[in-house]
């Protein structure tokens, strides 16, 4: 790949692309605010140093899931607002993806500017199947720019315009964003200190199968909890009564559990749990060994004996990557689980990765100091296919063209 470095940015337009898919809520007013800024602020670094270097920054972004047309629910607006809050100057946002007028808008940037085009899935172009319907889209934002900057590591998971066919198009960089992510991912696959603990958890096992089976040669140790651990259990024979569980592949989890011994990999799972009959803040809680989980009742976080269990089997790791939740962390009867991983992870001395999605958000609303932690992936489902040894075709596109 080519290094930013290498690109003279001054009076040349650069695009940028960023994942400044950040959740939303709205206000008394009825205003979107933004509950989440992390992937912005992630992406400041580069678009500042850009425009430091004298560079036209033309940012280009997704929000959401739009339906291939302009949706004011998902405009970029608030996106563009924070980012120049953050930057300390104004990002103008050309209320059109390409066209007249976001030619117009950057056909009057001076050197040193920044400008956002609007969320690019308002072109049913960005995310079509056909490539060339793609490379259409992408063609007109190359005729705009100079180069082009991959720094949205949320999407390089994506055969999409503004990610991969862009690329194919322009002089095509890595962003500092996109090179940390890559580094630390590169890191803990072929490279990791040891010991080497992997931390899983989330509602579904059939989301974590790749990456179990990826992972599995290269851990120390696999520490599994959340709704997939009952699929384990299950495979172990237990009963999981109401809770989680897949009973498809549970075949699946028997020959992990195989491979873990085979390959003496210490495979953890919890003793404990904590159950409720339903998912509230209100719920009435009871905490059970694995081998006692009422018929009635669901498992919603693991209990404090496997907090005690896995505070104990990450104390001398000296990598670990986390991902995924140890409960339903938004409701506070099962977020003790969560709350005490993420500390226990963030307290290691060593190399200590979260996951994107789920397990960032986790960190963010649980208070968990974010900057304990070596590194908060920006990418949910990236994050989770580079850890499956997936090719990334936002990444694989950088790579060919260099
Ligand atoms: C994410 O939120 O994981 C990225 O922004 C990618 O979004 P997508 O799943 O809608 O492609």
């Amino acid at each position: 790949m080519r290094s930013l470095d290498d690109l003279a940015a001054s009076g040349r337009t650069v695009l940028v692309r960023s994942d400044l898919n950040v959740p939303l809520a709205t206000d008394a007013s009825g205003q979107p605010v933004i509950t989440d800024d992390s992937r912005i602020r992630a992406s400041v670094g580069t678009i500042r140093r850009l425009s430091d270097a004298g560079a036209r920054v033309v940012v280009l972004a997704h929000l959401g899931r739009p339906k291939g047309e302009p949706d004011p629910a998902f405009s970029l607006a608030p996106a563009a607002t924070r980012l120049g809050e953050l930057l300390g100057r104004e990002v103008v946002l050309a209320d059109e993806v390409s066209g007249p007028a976001a030619h117009a808008v950057v056909a009057a940037m001076s050197d040193g500017d920044v400008v956002m085009l609007e969320n690019v899935r308002f072109d049913a172009r960005e995310t079509s199947k056909d490539a060339a319907e793609r490379t259409a889209l992408a063609g007109e934002w190359a005729s705009l720019a100079d180069a082009y900057v991959s720094d949205g590591f949320g999407v390089v998971h994506r055969e999409q315009a503004s990610v991969s066919d862009i690329a194919r198009l322009l002089p095509s960089y890595p962003g500092d964003l996109v090179g940390a992510e890559v580094a630390v991912f590169t890191r803990v696959l072929t490279d990791p200190e040891r010991p080497y603990v992997v931390v899983l958890g989330g509602s579904k096992v059939s989301d974590k199968l790749g990456v179990i089976a990826h992972l599995l040669p290269r851990v120390d140790r696999l520490l599994i909890g959340g709704g997939m651990c009952f699929t384990f259990l299950a495979a172990q024979g237990h009963g999981v009564g109401r809770s989680l569980l897949e009973a498809d592949q549970i075949d699946t989890v028997r020959g992990f559990i195989e491979e873990a011994a085979t390959r003496g990999v210490e495979l953890v799972l919890p003793v404990d749990v904590v159950v409720a009959s339903q998912i509230s803040d209100t719920a009435e809680t009871q905490i059970v060994p694995i081998d006692a989980i009422p018929d009635d009742l669901m498992g919603l976080d693991i209990g404090p004996e496997s907090i005690a269990l896995f505070r104990n089997r990450l104390a001398d790791a000296r990598t670990v990557v986390w991902n995924g939740p140890m409960g339903v962390f938004e409701k506070t009867p099962f977020a003790a689980g969560t709350r005490e991983v993420a500390l226990a992870v963030a307290a290691i001395d060593g190399m200590s990765v979260v996951g994107g999605g789920d397990s960032a958000a986790a960190v963010h609303l649980l208070g968990v100091p974010a900057d304990e932690f070596s590194h908060i992936s920006t990418g949910g489902g990236a994050s989770l296919e580079f850890l499956e040894g997936k090719t990334l075709p936002g990444l694989a596109a950088l790579e060919e063209t260099s």
